[in-house]
């Protein structure tokens, strides 16, 4: 018979020995992670086939896991840190978060209440304080005064959250008892992120009672287009709730006039969210501070550092200007939940602020992230990002086969060459197949449109270069090709 304190464990010292092992792992895949191609080449399937059909009954050893990612993983692996990725917005990294990651794990405290880890709450409100000043951001946002910020694991959830607070703030609380009657209304831009309409879902609006709002030659939302929209819906008997700007839209990072659409908000008691997710990070440097005038009317603001702010996923910084009213809508205190703590009143109990219950420790690594690089250190990238982007802007209007497609504020310039969709989308594709860099397309003016982003914490001017060098082989070749295979 089997003894009853016969362990399956990994041993401490095991541990050791094989946690080096990855990170000496981690450190190689970084050295070699400019020459792998970026986009995963497996078709739909092949990583699955290439797994055992079966789970192993009995346990094996580190020695034979390890040696697997390399073989089995890697190859179905888009090299999102690859400084040869330019796709989409980044989801940057570096190792001082990759190791805050690493200790968060190792502590794996859940952080629901102040009382089941006081210093997971406690650090997490110290370095979102640090952050209304680092960025310039309202100081209403601070915890010290009536405010206070969190983190969350998306954008989206802030989205979420934010439209929540929004609809029991203009039903005095009544939604969360009796449910939607179908009269609440939002309002974000054409070119607001899709999270926005998946929170109107998620809380129960009803996709039909949002409104998107035309935007202008720049893709900015207009306000007076707001103004007429809210009115319409007041005279229709409906209950303007909630309006998300963008500061950075996804499709081109046009930047919603904030300053504008926030006294149409305040004269009409309309929660104003303002979703800065990938441009936020640029409000590290004054010099960028601008991207936020208007803030002061926000009643809710998030960004993400897990987005260029080179702490890895999942890490969405979310503030809003007054806690109480996010904190009514979505406590619920069963009984085992109560403890004195809270019931003295002095503490945050963050599982009041999202929609999980447990949290993981998710402050260690942008703690780790600001203290390693510093403000300077941060805004040094940063400011680099932008000018590396900015300069591939000039290259794309200096060259007549190019257009840009958009304003460039920051990191993102959106361009085409001038022969078409056809082209561009094949472009777009030759450069992805080739492995050399990863670009993705939108459509601006219902034309194909390709995305370059400067963001990846590793990418320097030789990538954009290389880049740029390879944009224009490609599309002299395709320029050669007969004019059937592209347009
Ligand atoms: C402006 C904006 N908002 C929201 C999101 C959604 O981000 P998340 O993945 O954090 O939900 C994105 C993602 O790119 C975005 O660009």
């Amino acid at each position: 018979m089997e003894s009853p304190d016969k362990s399956f464990h990994m041993t401490t010292d095991e541990f050791r020995r094989y946690g080096k092992a990855v990170v000496d792992w981690i450190a190689d895949y970084y050295d070699r992670l400019e020459s792998l191609p970026v986009l995963a080449k497996v078709q739909p399937g092949e990583i699955r086939a290439s797994l055992p059909a079966e789970p192993p009954l009995r346990g094996e050893s580190f020695d034979a896991i390890l040696p697997d990612i390399e073989k089995l993983i890697l190859p179905g692996v888009t090299h999102w840190q690859s400084p040869n990725f330019f796709a989409f917005f980044p989801a940057n990294a570096s190792a001082p978060s990759i190791l805050g990651e690493l200790l968060s794990a190792g502590l794996g405290v859940q952080g629901m209440l102040w009382a089941t880890s006081p210093a997971c709450t406690e650090l997490e409100t110290h370095v979102l304080d640090w952050l209304v000043g680092m960025l310039g951001l309202p100081e209403e946002f601070l915890s010290s005064g009536a405010g206070g910020g969190v983190i969350q694991d998306t954008a989206s959830s802030s989205a979420l959250c934010a439209l929540l607070a929004a609809r029991e703030r203009a039903t005095n609380f009544v939604t969360n008892r009796s449910g939607c009657d179908g009269r609440l209304v939002a309002y974000t831009s054409t070119q607001a992120h899709s999270s926005v309409e998946k929170a109107v879902q998620c809380a129960g609006l009803g996709r039909e009672n949002l409104r998107l709002i035309e935007v202008d030659d720049r893709f900015a939302m207009r306000p007076g287009a707001l103004a007429q929209a809210i009115e319409r819906d007041r005279h229709a008997g409906k209950i303007p709730c909630f309006v998300c700007a963008a500061v950075g839209t996804t499709s081109s990072n046009a930047l919603d006039p904030v300053a504008q659409i926030g006294p149409i908000c305040r004269d009409h008691g309309i929660w104003l969210h303002v979703d800065a997710a990938m441009s936020g990070t640029a409000a590290l440097c004054p010099e960028f501070r601008h991207i936020h005038d208007g803030l002061d009317f926000a009643d809710s603001y998030c960004f993400n550092p897990h987005k260029w702010m080179f702490t890895n996923f999942d890490c969405d910084c979310f503030y809003v200007a007054d806690r109480k009213i996010l904190i009514e809508t979505l406590s619920v205190l069963p009984e085992y939940l109560r403890n004195k703590a809270t019931e003295s009143g002095a503490v945050f109990d963050y599982r009041d602020w999202h929609i999980p219950l447990g949290r993981r420790f998710r402050a260690l690594k942008l703690w780790f992230v600001i203290r390693h690089y510093g403000v300077e250190g941060l805004q040094h990238h940063i400011r680099r990002h932008v000018q590396l982007a900015q300069q591939f802007a000039s290259w794309v209007e200096s060259d007549e086969r190019f257009e840009l497609a958009a304003p460039v504020p920051l990191n993102l310039v959106c361009f085409r060459h001038r022969s078409g969709d056809a082209f561009n989308q094949e472009l777009m594709d030759r450069l992805n197949r080739s492995g050399d860099l990863y670009l993705t397309h939108t459509r601006l003016q219902d034309r194909l449109t390709l995305r370059l982003c400067v963001g990846q914490t590793n990418t320097e001017s030789r990538h954009v270069e290389r880049a740029w060098q390879r944009i224009r082989e490609e599309a002299a070749k395709l320029e050669a090709a007969p004019r059937s295979a592209t347009r």
